[in-house]
């Protein structure tokens, strides 16, 4: 089998898939390969390793039928045209559970650079403006006994809640379709209505998939019921968000704080005025970047690509229907 992997990833990874019999080639200019480009390449191969949010949508899943597979490297597949895949017959996998921790780490991370307003105080360093101590300028806030509301209780968010609980006693309600008993057991997390949610958290932490549903659901009216005091986090996907919106919210103090890994578009231009803001801290999407989840993740795409290989059924699937065709 040949492989098209849109990326390096870890050596020990390619080696694995190399000593199965399958020839990877990997695709090494630093810069996104165009819809062509990328319909061209799978042309001599019979699976996809795409790595990154590149879209694969129904053009160019009607133009490789052939694909015996494509393997995301991400758990998200909302940059991918699973209908189309699946009604070619072609199973699509990803990467689930593995990065669960690292992207809680990163909520975390964010909720705590708000609330200290971290960012703004390193650019101050940066600034050359460390040299006069004014005992009430630009003060944070503390999170001890705050209220955390979770948009999307899934393993990201039940990881989050276990560190904000853990480390701060936060409160925990959530917003989901479904109840989750576990996280009721666990954390004594409450379900509220989405606009309970919105009204109640001091840190509101999105963790949802992003769907029809979702995209677009944190707008001007959303952030308009929020608390002053609130901090806005999303590690999950900025079209949740309407960047404008959040903008204007965060201006006039309609809320308190925004913590993005996620942005909406992406990348960020580098002239956004979120950028500048005291009490805000943007990261570039850096969610799953650790060490471990990355091996991790790369671990769970041999596992997927040796299977179509051995033409056995993705052990991590994202379109089971795909088997039915
Ligand atoms: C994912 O895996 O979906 C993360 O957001 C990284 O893209």
């Amino acid at each position: 089998m040949r492989v098209f992997a849109t990326r390096k990833i870890f050596a020990a990874a390619i080696e694995e898939l190399e000593r199965e019999g399958i020839e990877v080639t990997i695709w090494k200019e630093r810069r996104g390969l165009s819809r062509d480009e990328l319909i061209n390449h799978c042309q001599s191969h019979n699976a996809l390793l795409s790595i990154g949010g590149q879209k694969l949508d129904k053009q160019f899943f009607e133009s490789c039928p052939h694909l015996k597979a494509v393997v995301l490297h991400s758990v998200g597949f909302d940059h991918v045209d699973i209908t189309a895949a699946s009604n070619l017959g072609i199973p699509v996998g990803n990467t689930p559970d593995v990065l669960s921790k690292a992207t809680a780490d990163t909520a975390f991370l964010l909720m705590l650079s708000v609330s200290r307003k971290a960012f703004f105080h390193y650019r101050r360093i940066l600034e050359n403006s460390w040299n006069f101590f004014e005992p009430m300028a630009n003060l944070g806030r503390e999170l001890d006994g705050n209220t955390l509301g979770i948009f999307g209780m899934g393993k990201i968010g039940i990881e989050l809640a276990r560190r904000c609980k853990a480390a701060f006693g936060m409160h925990i309600i959530y917003h989901n379709r479904n109840r989750k008993p576990e996280a009721e057991e666990e954390l004594g997390a409450r379900w509220v209505s989405f606009e309970e949610l919105l009204q109640q958290s001091d840190v509101l932490s999105l963790h949802a998939a992003l769907t029809t549903e979702t995209t677009g659901k944190f707008d001007a009216d959303a952030f308009g019921k929020m608390k002053p005091d609130a901090i806005f986090i999303n590690t999950a996907r900025g079209a949740m968000h309407d960047e404008k919106a959040l903008t204007s919210a965060l201006e006039s103090g309609q809320i308190w704080g925004a913590g993005l890994d996620v942005t909406n578009p992406e990348p960020m231009d580098a002239t956004n005025p979120l950028l500048f803001m005291e009490n805000v801290a943007v990261l570039p999407h850096i969610g799953s970047a650790t060490i471990e989840t990355r091996k991790r993740m790369a671990g769970l795409c041999v596992q997927n690509l040796i299977a179509a290989r051995k033409n056995e059924r993705l052990p991590y699937l994202v379109n089971p229907d795909a088997y039915e065709r």
